[in-house]
């Protein structure tokens, strides 16, 4: 009994580690660091000093960045969403997200920064998935200045 047991367990392991090389080939195919490099090379900059801004304004807004993109992610993915106005019926008036998810306004200031170096080009989605970035990457750095 005790035999089958680890058996089964051994090849629910590789049957895991299979799916999991196979799923992360597929993503990995799909998403790059660079994508904007040569249509919006300012791109990072901007949204790097606009997080910066807006973190030497509130330190909380890198937690509420954060949770922004992770609450984007719910209802067909990571696709900005949550971003959209328009009464009862959307995501930001969704009982998680009402009077709870912040960062809006930052998001509207990086989008309009953007905008004005690469117009048309960035989507909102990925806009809100590097601010999350980083905020993470910020805030551990503002953190360690401050506690080393
Ligand atoms: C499904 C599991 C989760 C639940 C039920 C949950 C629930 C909550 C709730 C109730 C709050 C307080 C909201 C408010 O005060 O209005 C909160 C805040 C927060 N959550 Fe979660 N959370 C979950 C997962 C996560 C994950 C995975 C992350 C990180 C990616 C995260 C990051 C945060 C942050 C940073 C805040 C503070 C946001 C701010 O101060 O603006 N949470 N969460």
């Amino acid at each position: 009994m005790k035999s089958s047991c680890s058996k089964s367990s051994y090849y629910y392991f590789w049957f895991w580690l299979i799916n999991m090389l196979l799923l992360h080939l597929a993503v990995r195919s799909q998403l790059t660091t660079d994508f904007y490099n040569s249509s919006c090379p300012s791109l990072l900059k901007i949204v790097r000093r606009e997080v910066k801004k807006a973190l030497m304004n509130e330190m909380r807004m890198g937690g509420s960045l954060l949770r922004l993109h992770f609450h984007d992610c719910f209802v067909n993915g990571c696709d900005g969403s949550i971003l959209l106005d328009g009464g009862d019926d959307v995501e930001k008036s969704a009982l998680p997200n009402l009077n709870s998810v912040r960062g809006f306004d930052v998001i509207d200031t990086i989008k309009s920064s953007v905008e004005s170096a690469c117009n048309g080009v960035v989507s909102c989605a990925d806009i809100v998935a590097i601010a999350a970035r980083d905020s993470v990457l910020l805030v551990i750095i503002f953190n360690s200045l401050y506690y080393p």
